[in-house]
């Protein structure tokens, strides 16, 4: 092989260059991005910068080791539970030209096909130790199905307004635990996402309401039974517990991750619904490394993008995106900030991004397409987001100026959290099979 021609690896990259060197760098780069270049040369992401106003930080301490790892006890209690895999796309990286790029792949959480599971089963059992008045160190997956526990409880009722993936790990949760479980789903449901929840033993019902409105309709049903409780991720005000208490379950993903990773992340690319999830990952790792965090990148889909229209805000109150959220990115199509996330961002994002559908229709491919050396991921249109605008801008001519905002290069670290799979595995085949790109 001719040595003068071979690219060069990250770790070359990151050298000063010979005066002699240079020109060949500058051709190799270009050659690069001759190569690289996308279907669709478009920008079809925003960036902006964090510059909201800090706050006092109340739910930095939440998020520490220490109280993760309680979480993941609990979890590993669980016969089920295995760490999900993190891949390390190390030809990918060499492609896009950073130093690592690794995903950590949520399809395989618990054989649900995503992440969610890990904040309902958290915050249930959170709740149960409360009710029984039973110190939490004591309870395990083991404790919560025994004799003893059934008596001290007799039956607890979980109520969840989902329009899925919570959902479907807040069944199978109140499965596992020998529980009633009963959840609303909103207007539009698709049967897919119906038939999984029904299938776990849940009293589900698509009710004719939006999101919110089931969200209060499950709020009221929770008074009519004995230890009935609403397991829901955003938070108002009285009903805090539950909220931080699945954002700490969330933290158990994050907590594999950095583990996994085994160095510090420069960079974290990572999706945002109401923000519970994204504000768990960067509460997690900024108490991890309080004095040179990682670059935190808060990704949504244009059309929920509250987090993205705060920051332009900018004067750090919550913006509320209403109206159709008719996203492809349906776990992300989220009007509201959690209060929690929203004070994390504030307080640790680096910044935000809003982006198409393509973005994720492009990170899904990419995902499922990658180099034969490279672990190949299934993402699904939610899971991909964060990592397919992290593609994007290394990819895109025209977000250039984003990617040198950010100080994405040669040397970074890159960590993406594909927090779902194929949970709708006709779409999945539709953008990733067929080639169908939504905008
Ligand atoms: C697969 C997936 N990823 C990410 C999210 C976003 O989580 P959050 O709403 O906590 O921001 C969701 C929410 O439902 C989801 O289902």
């Amino acid at each position: 092989m001719n040595a003068g021609r071979r690219s060069l690896s990250p770790a070359e990259c990151l050298k000063e260059p010979a005066p002699g060197q240079l020109l060949f760098i500058i051709l190799k780069r270009s050659e690069h991005l001759k190569e690289k270049r996308p279907m669709n040369n478009k920008a079809d992401l925003r960036y902006i910068e964090n510059h909201l106003p800090k706050t006092d930080d109340p739910y930095l301490s939440m998020m520490s080791k220490e109280e993760i790892t309680k979480a993941r006890l609990f979890h590993r209690s669980f016969p089920q539970y295995q760490e999900t895999p993190l891949a390390d796309l190390k030809m990918l990286a060499k492609h896009l030209g950073v130093a690592r790029i690794a995903v950590k792949d949520e399809s395989w959480r618990f054989g649900l096909n995503s992440f969610k599971v890990l904040g309902g089963a958290y915050s249930m059992a959170r709740f149960l130790a409360q009710e029984t008045r039973t110190p939490f160190e004591k309870v395990t997956y083991q404790y919560l199905i025994s004799e003893e526990f059934r008596k001290k409880l007799g039956s607890a009722t979980f109520i969840s307004a989902t329009d899925g993936n919570h959902g479907r790990g807040v069944a199978w949760t109140a499965r596992e635990l020998g529980q009633r479980c009963i959840i609303l789903m909103p207007k539009g449901t698709t049967k897919a996402r119906f038939d999984n929840i029904k299938a776990l033993g849940a009293e589900v019902t698509i009710e004719e309401l939006n999101y919110d409105e089931c969200v209060r309709k499950a709020a009221s049903l929770s008074d009519q039974y004995e230890h009935g409780v609403i397991v829901q991720d955003t938070s108002w005000e009285g009903y805090e517990d539950i909220p931080a208490w699945i954002m700490q379950g969330y933290g158990v993903m994050a907590d594999e991750a950095a583990e996994q990773f085994g160095e510090k992340p420069s960079h974290i690319f990572v999706q945002a619904g109401v923000g519970a999830m994204a504000g768990a990952v960067t509460g997690y790792f900024s108490a991890l490394y309080p004095e040179d965090p990682p670059k935190i990148l808060v990704v949504e889909p244009n059309r929920a993008d509250c987090m993205f229209r705060g920051a332009e805000k900018g004067d750090g109150s919550r913006v509320i995106v209403t109206g159709e959220m008719d996203s492809i990115m349906a776990g992300l199509s989220c009007g509201e900030p959690c209060e929690l996330g929203w004070d994390l961002f504030k307080n640790h994002a680096f910044g935000f991004l809003s982006g198409e559908d393509s973005i994720t229709c492009r990170g899904m491919r990419m995902l499922a397409g990658n180099f034969k050396e490279d672990p190949h991921v299934v993402s699904g249109e939610s899971g991909a987001a964060g990592f397919g605008a992290f593609a994007s801008i290394m990819l895109e001519d025209a977000l250039l100026d984003v990617r040198e905002k950010i100080g994405l290069g040669p040397g970074s670290r890159v960590l993406c959290f594909s927090t779902e799979g194929d949970t709708d595995p006709v779409r999945y085949k539709e953008i990733v099979w067929e080639g169908k790109t939504y905008h």
